[in-house]
């Protein structure tokens, strides 16, 4: 049966897929004005998902000027993608994460994901607002392809690094599972764009700037340039893009950037406990982080709630290298959640996908951009931890720029480089990574293939002797773009599921008429569109028959 999800045609200009996650859709898009004048301020921040708003409330707290500008709205990038798990559960596993920085280190990284979880609670306290936040427990459990062995070393790791936990028997609320796992106390989960919303407005009536479709086309340690020409002039510059969009290749050789999908499925209010549940994922696939489930509720309507699961991650652009299409993992998942939760196929009312961006070391990248002026900064490498990096981005970051000590700035580094220690891990990536790209490298077809392109499909077609990537709409008009990413020249793929093109290099991703979704690439791709009444025409020119 054909199951009704959310999609929104024409979102993908604004959010960073076709599909309209659930936290966008309850909530609607919060957008503010277009910047269309000059600006000097103390603190610029490009970006305006949870890094970026972050940070900006942190600032505006700290008695800073503060202009926050998006090119989308708030939390129209990977923060309205993801699925809100607050945790200090960290899904790289601390026991490896000891053997890359040391037992110290492990701490205290559990101390800044803590603190962070703490801060989010502080925060709502204080500004009194709702935003869905709960404590609750989270119980991490084995992927059939993981032995015993993982949950004891994770859990002996894990009260090293001075974790609440404790081995259990049973999960409360799965099916289908007999074995142990780990309970971790005290996680907890939100309505990511609930939060931001709140934040936005208490940086608003603190005096801060917030502007929306508005896009930094120059970022300089003396501030931004937009793409409406303006000027903000800054004392300092923070790039809170996801992927930084001032750092042409340094950083994008410390990370990888996967994608992951998530389903939405209602189920009877109070009918499972509320929970976290993650498995400790599969070892079969051949990637650094094994693609894991993770599970959670929300707060749907009086008789529902949302079972949110989320899964089934391969690197951009690479789908094919675990023998699945972009479409296809919502399927995997469905199967899944049916085995463990009982959910029905039918019942599901939401699917979308989103990016994150693994770090090599496991440690997301928080700090003075390397290489540059003293006044710029980053944050990246998120990971699936990315709620509590973008909070604890917040309190960095400000200090950073405040003045004040912070204990995490050495952990956080982003000038950091443990090819030692994380080098395995590293090679492995590049190496995978260069070969898949090779092997799955899209093929251009002849220009007569052109015909046969399905609507809301797309091909890489010779055109006059370029490779050109075409999609047909549902209209039959045909938009046209440049198959080389703007970033550093790799061949983008067709992502038939959030119809964009994804760059399997680094993790830029474009929509069907050429716009940078994701960075590093910040500049368009070339772009032309052949509407249906001039198709026939243009290509009669060119011999070529696109008629179908
Ligand atoms: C499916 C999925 C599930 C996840 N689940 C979890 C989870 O359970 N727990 C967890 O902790 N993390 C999770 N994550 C990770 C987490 O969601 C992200 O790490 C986090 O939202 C990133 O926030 P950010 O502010 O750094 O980036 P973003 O939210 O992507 O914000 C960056 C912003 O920059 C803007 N921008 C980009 N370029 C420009 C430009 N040139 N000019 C102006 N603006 C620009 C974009 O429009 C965007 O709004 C998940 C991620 C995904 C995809
Ligand atoms: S993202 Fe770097 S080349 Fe495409």
């Amino acid at each position: 049966m054909e199951t009704e999800t959310h999609v929104h045609p024409g979102t993908e200009k604004i959010t960073s897929g076709a599909h309209s996650p659930y936290w966008v859709d309850s909530v609607g898009p919060l957008a503010f004005l277009k910047l269309e004048e000059d600006l000097t301020t103390d603190v610029i921040i490009i970006g305006a998902g949870i890094s970026g708003i972050s940070i900006a409330y942190e600032l505006i707290n700290s008695g800073k000027k503060v202009v926050v500008i998006d090119d989308g709205f708030v939390g129209s990038g990977e923060t309205g993608r993801t699925t809100a798990h607050l945790v200090n559960a960290l899904d790289d596993r601390y026991y490896n994460l000891e053997k890359v920085h040391g037992k110290k280190k492990a701490k205290l990284l559990a101390e800044s994901h803590r603190k962070a979880i703490d801060h989010v609670e502080e925060i709502i306290k204080l500004d009194r607002f709702d935003c869905d936040f709960k404590r609750l427990d989270g119980f991490l459990f084995l992927h059939p392809s993981d032995s015993d062995s993982s949950l004891d070393k994770e859990l002996i790791a894990t009260k090293e690094a001075g974790l609440d936990v404790e081995k259990v028997k049973k999960v409360p609320g799965l099916l289908n599972y007999r074995g142990a796992a780990i309970r971790f106390a005290r996680q907890a989960r939100f309505h990511p764009l609930k939060y931001l919303t709140a934040l936005s407005n208490i940086i608003l009536k603190k005096g801060g700037a917030i502007y929306t479709d508005t896009k930094a086309i120059k970022i300089d340690h003396t501030g931004v340039v937009t793409d409406k020409k303006r000027r903000i002039i800054a004392d300092h510059v923070v790039v809170a893009t996801n992927s930084p969009i001032n750092n042409l290749v340094r950083m994008h050789l410390k990370q990888y950037a996967y994608r992951s999908y998530v389903i939405g499925t209602k189920v009877p209010k109070d009918s499972l406990p509320d929970v976290l549940w993650w498995d400790t994922g599969d070892f079969k696939e051949n990637a650094q982080t094994p693609p894991y489930h993770y599970v959670r509720l929300q707060e749907f309507d009086a008789t529902h709630d949302l079972l949110v699961i989320g899964g089934e991650d391969h690197p951009t652009g690479l789908a094919e290298a675990s023998e699945k299409k972009e479409e296809d993992a919502y399927a995997y998942l469905e199967a899944w959640a049916q085995k463990h939760f009982g959910v029905k196929a039918e019942n599901v009312i939401y699917k979308w996908s989103g990016q994150v961006l693994e770090p090599m070391d496991g440690i997301a990248f928080i700090g003075k951009n390397p290489g540059d002026h003293d006044n710029t900064y980053i944050v990246t490498g998120d990971s699936g931890n990315g709620m509590t990096h973008g909070v604890i981005a917040g309190m960095l970051i400000s200090d950073l720029i405040t003045g004040k000590h912070n204990n995490f700035e050495d952990l956080y580094d982003p000038g950091r480089f443990k090819l030692l220690k994380a080098g395995n891990k590293f090679f492995k990536e590049l190496i995978g990574g260069l070969f898949n790209y090779f092997r799955y490298k899209p093929k251009t077809e002849e220009p007569d293939e052109l015909r046969l392109i399905a609507k809301n499909e797309a091909k890489v077609v010779d055109i006059k002797g370029e490779s050109k990537g075409v999609f047909r709409d549902e209209h039959d008009h045909l938009h046209i773009v440049g198959v080389e990413c703007t970033h550093l020249k790799c061949i983008v793929k067709w992502n038939n599921d959030e119809k964009s093109w994804d760059c399997p290099c680094h993790g830029s991703r474009f929509s069907y008429e050429g716009k940078v979704l994701n960075g590093p690439a910040s500049t368009d791709l070339p772009y032309r569109l052949i509407t249906k009444t001039d198709s026939g025409m243009f290509f009669k020119d060119e011999k070529i028959n696109v008629k179908r």
